[in-house]
């Protein structure tokens, strides 16, 4: 856990010390390493959880868990960027934080819905009374924006009834214009998928509270941040368990992201029927996606991070994590296929064709290519490398040789298996982020890695390899 700051760590925005502000900032700047230039990453301090994700009057809007105050977990507040093309950015600082008695500890993850042709902010409000050992209420709140994204009124939707949940019932997304299903520990300390159904629209009215009746055997003592999306023929339900047990290769994280693929229409009878799951991501650091729909096309964005993990420069550098690239969700053969939304192409301009080793000339590229069975791919310097390869069947990302080391006691490499003799990989490389798409993104693979000096890139059994640098993404200040 990181000491720098960490008197500040409840300190309300308001009452923050501009001169602590400004060294935070100033050590990002003195990041030349880490600090990624395509994907969203914080100012300075923590960024976790995307929350409200909505596309309304032709514009993206990407909130996100945000603790100003230090890189690490405090008091939280909601930042928004918004984007009409994944690659010009405004970023109009905090619009969601504690202002009200229920929200005294912060507002936590949520989600977005327009009403009225407003956008409505649905999110958990974490109290804590000091009277009660800091005791915690999680209250369920409803927050109005304006065009100019200032909160016009906030109101309580859900007061905590521990007869149903214990203090972590949290993370609601609505399901229709009278119903959330949000994420939820039982009072028997399972993780379930909990429904909160009001008798009138808008979530007006006293909820009755409900759990998802579900064949999915799910080993997790809360579960996190639930989301769905429809196809023509399924719902598909995504959420992040907490303490989910390994299952071979899969499920190795302290906390992981599932989904699963039922029949249409089931979630909103509450029920489940499917007991089949599979890992969303099957890289090191994936968490909390959230999902949302543009009109045209589902689209997911994650924490590329995880919680109840130490990051290895957080302190020294002031800031933590990033958010994944918006990728694209598809379902094929009863799989779910992640592809990077085409925008993210428009980064990579010039393509430089490579048949052996080479040296690189920045830290923010796309590389492609083709590997036949047994493949190997490394990238970094003579000393520290990254390498991803396949053995006995399976693709490994082995990031054992890298300079700096995090979660070791949860192993140094993450694998999926692929029989093919043939098949295409996608790298995007962030300075110490990297997302992994192979087959089209039947398998995704997102990881941070640290090197200092990326250097070079050498592979074998590697066909057609292609690769663009990019100056990365454009984001522009517009508040104080
Ligand atoms: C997931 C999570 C959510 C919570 C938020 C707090 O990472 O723990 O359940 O609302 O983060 O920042």
């Amino acid at each position: 856990m990181s000491v720098k700051y960490q008197s500040n760590r409840y300190t309300r925005i308001e009452d923050l010390k501009k001169n602590d502000l400004i060294a935070q900032e100033q050590s990002v700047k003195n990041d030349k390493f880490y600090y990624p230039n395509y994907h969203i990453a914080p100012k300075y301090g923590l960024l976790n959880d995307p929350n409200g994700l909505i596309y309304h009057n032709g514009m993206y809007h990407i909130f996100y868990q945000y603790c100003p105050n230090g890189p690490f977990h405090g008091l939280k507040s909601w930042n928004l960027l918004t984007t009409s093309n994944f690659i010009d950015y405004v970023d109009h600082g905090i619009v969601l934080h504690s202002t009200e008695f229920e929200e005294n500890y912060g507002v936590y993850s949520g989600s977005a819905i327009i009403i009225d042709g407003q956008i409505n902010l649905i999110y958990t409000a974490n109290h804590r009374d000091p009277k009660q050992g800091y005791k915690r209420f999680p209250y369920q709140m409803i927050a109005v924006l304006d065009d100019g994204y200032n909160i016009v009124s906030k109101r309580v939707i859900y007061n905590p009834n521990f007869d149903f949940h214990t203090e972590h019932f949290r993370d609601p997304v609505a399901v229709s214009s009278k119903q959330l299903m949000i994420g939820s520990q039982d009072t028997a300390g399972r993780g379930q998928i909990g429904f909160l159904t009001y008798p009138d629209s808008n979530y007006y009215g006293q909820p009755v509270v409900e759990y998802l009746k579900s064949n999915l055997n799910l080993t997790s003592y809360m579960i996190e941040c639930p989301n769905w999306f429809q196809t023509e023929d399924h719902d598909i339900l995504i959420c992040s368990p907490q303490g989910l047990e390994s299952d071979g290769d899969n499920y190795r994280n302290i906390h992981d992201v599932i989904y699963s693929i039922s029949a249409l229409g089931e979630l909103l009878t509450m029920s489940w029927s499917n007991p089949k799951y599979a890992p969303v991501d099957s890289g090191f650091d994936f968490y909390a996606p959230q999902i949302f729909n543009d009109g045209k096309r589902t689209i997911m964005i994650g924490w590329l991070g995880l919680p109840d993990t130490e990051y290895p420069t957080d302190e020294q550098y002031g800031w933590s994590h990033m958010l994944t690239i918006p990728r694209q969700l598809r379902i094929k053969n009863n799989k779910l296929l992640q592809t990077p939304v085409e925008e993210i192409y428009n980064l990579f301009t010039t393509y430089q064709h490579h048949q052996s080793n080479f040296q690189l000339t920045g830290r923010g590229f796309h590389v492609k290519f083709s590997c036949q069975a047994d493949f190997e791919w490394n990238l970094g310097n003579k000393q520290y490398y990254l390498k991803l390869m396949r053995k006995n069947n399976k693709v490994v990302l082995d990031r054992s040789n890298c300079q700096l080391q995090l979660s070791t006691d949860f192993g140094t490499e993450r694998t999926v298996s692929i029989s093919d003799e043939q098949f295409e990989v996608e790298c995007f490389v962030d300075n110490s982020a990297l997302e992994i798409y192979i087959n089209n993104g039947q398998h995704v693979m997102t990881s941070r890695f640290y090197i200092e000096n990326l250097d070079m890139m050498w592979f074998e059994a590697i066909e057609d390899l292609n690769i663009a640098y990019t100056n990365g993404i454009n984001i522009k200040e517009n508040y104080e």
